[in-house]
């Protein structure tokens, strides 16, 4: 099964590429879903068709499907809340208020992704196009899993050892009710459920691809994502410049914005090197249907199989050298000063701009000593060593 995703600045055309992605892979004989993460919920109108929270068939083998967050996130956290509410209500605090601060930030894309680890583990598709929300909001949601995997190993257990020891004495005392078994199974259920999404979006049939117009501000963003995306492990295969205007033909105003977009794609073409630059013309009414959609994909493309598996090293590996090991992670478009490490025992957390990984480090690595980091051709570099026996007073 291939899942590709599509993330972008607001308004480039995600959901235009994403659906014409999909209706490319469908003609070509693949069962195919799209479905959006995106709560603004446009595939509908891309295809022009009302679209429901099931898979709603479009054409023959395509689906499309707008997430239903509000019904997941009642199924998914529902037994969370409802013990939250009762702390809530015994504190004293008002019904509305409580409400309010029992939803989970952001809830809507995850569930999103729980509703894509559903669909993937049916079974029923070959493809799955995701049409994800603007770059900034997917990747705190592709950082999600990670961070509460994090949070899960080290605050989790420590707090189920501290509430089964206290139970007894907190349920007399304050009149606080405790959470059940169940509270702590949703919450452990929910763990597994994202951990086995963030393994399915960093497989080795996963990729993600960064939809742009020929702006510099757009492609900044997407510079910075390429970045981000690699940071998290996840691997991005390409992109595809959109709206691109046609050749002038001899008017003024027009031979400016070509001219200009022509100089930013060229920076756009050095910006990735390595991945495949698609290009997409800028249509003169709104690509709206199937067919409009798969014409487009099918320009985009210009033959190649949108579907081909990257090959090559994922984003992440360790090699071994003769006095310890290298990791390896993908980081293009940044240079060593941008990029901050901290080293504790089991992991290492590399920290570039405001976003930041905590990497547990396999077991080969964590009695090795870090001795040195470095950023060349796209890829930071940590070297290991083994450790240094000071208790012998290792001189030699
Ligand atoms: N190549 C194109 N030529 C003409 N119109 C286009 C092209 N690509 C996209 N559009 C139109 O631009 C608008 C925005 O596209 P789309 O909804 O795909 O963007 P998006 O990145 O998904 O936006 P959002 O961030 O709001 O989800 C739509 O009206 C779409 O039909
Ligand atoms: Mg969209």
């Amino acid at each position: 099964m291939r899942l590709l995703l599509l993330t972008g600045k607001g308004g480039v055309g995600k959901s235009t590429v994403a659906a014409g992605t999909a209706a490319l892979a469908a003609a070509a004989g693949h069962r195919t879903l799209v479905l959006s993460t995106d709560a603004a919920h446009s595939l509908g109108d891309a295809f022009g068709v009302p679209v429901g929270p099931d898979p709603t068939e479009v054409a023959d083998r395509l689906f499309v499907q707008q997430v239903d967050a509000q019904l997941r996130f009642q199924e998914s956290w529902g037994e969370v809340q409802r013990y939250l509410l009762s702390v809530l209500d015994a504190a004293g605090v008002d019904r509305v208020a409580a409400e309010e601060l029992t939803v989970l930030p952001g809830a809507e894309e995850v569930l999103a992704l729980l509703e894509l680890r559903l669909q993937v583990l049916s079974g029923a598709w070959d493809v799955v196009v995701v049409d994800c929300a603007p770059t900034a909001e997917t990747l705190r949601l592709l950082a999600l899993p990670e961070a509460l995997g994090w949070y899960m190993q080290r605050v989790f257990p420590l707090q189920a050892r501290v509430v089964s020891t206290l139970k007894p004495v907190l349920a007399r005392a304050a009149g606080v009710p405790m959470p059940g078994g169940s509270v702590f199974d949703a919450v452990e259920r929910l763990h597994a459920e994202l951990d086995e999404v963030r393994a399915l979006l960093q497989g080795p049939s996963a990729s993600v691809r960064l939809v742009l117009t020929p702006e510099a501000v757009v492609v900044a963003e997407a510079r910075r994502s390429w970045t981000t995306l690699s940071l998290y492990g996840y691997r991005v295969d390409g992109v595809v410049a959109n709206r691109v205007f046609p050749d002038a033909d001899g008017d003024d105003w027009r031979a400016g914005w070509v001219a200009a977009q022509q100089q930013v794609l060229a920076e756009v073409d050095q910006s990735f090197v390595g991945l495949p630059v698609w290009r997409s013309r800028y249509r003169p009414a709104e690509p709206v249907g199937v067919e409009a959609l798969r014409d487009l994909a099918e320009e985009v493309y210009a033959g190649a199989d949108p579907l081909v598996v990257p090959t090559g090293d994922g984003p992440f590996r360790v090699t071994r050298t003769a006095d310890g090991a290298v990791l390896r992670l993908r980081l293009p478009l940044v240079a060593r000063d941008q990029v901050d490490l901290a080293r504790t025992h089991d992991e290492l957390v590399v920290t570039v701009g405001s976003y930041r990984r905590p990497i547990t480090l396999p077991a080969a690595l964590v009695h090795l000593d870090v001795a040195g980091a470095r950023v060349e051709d796209g890829e930071l570099q940590v070297r290991f060593r083994a450790r240094h026996d000071r208790s012998r007073g290792a001189s030699a």
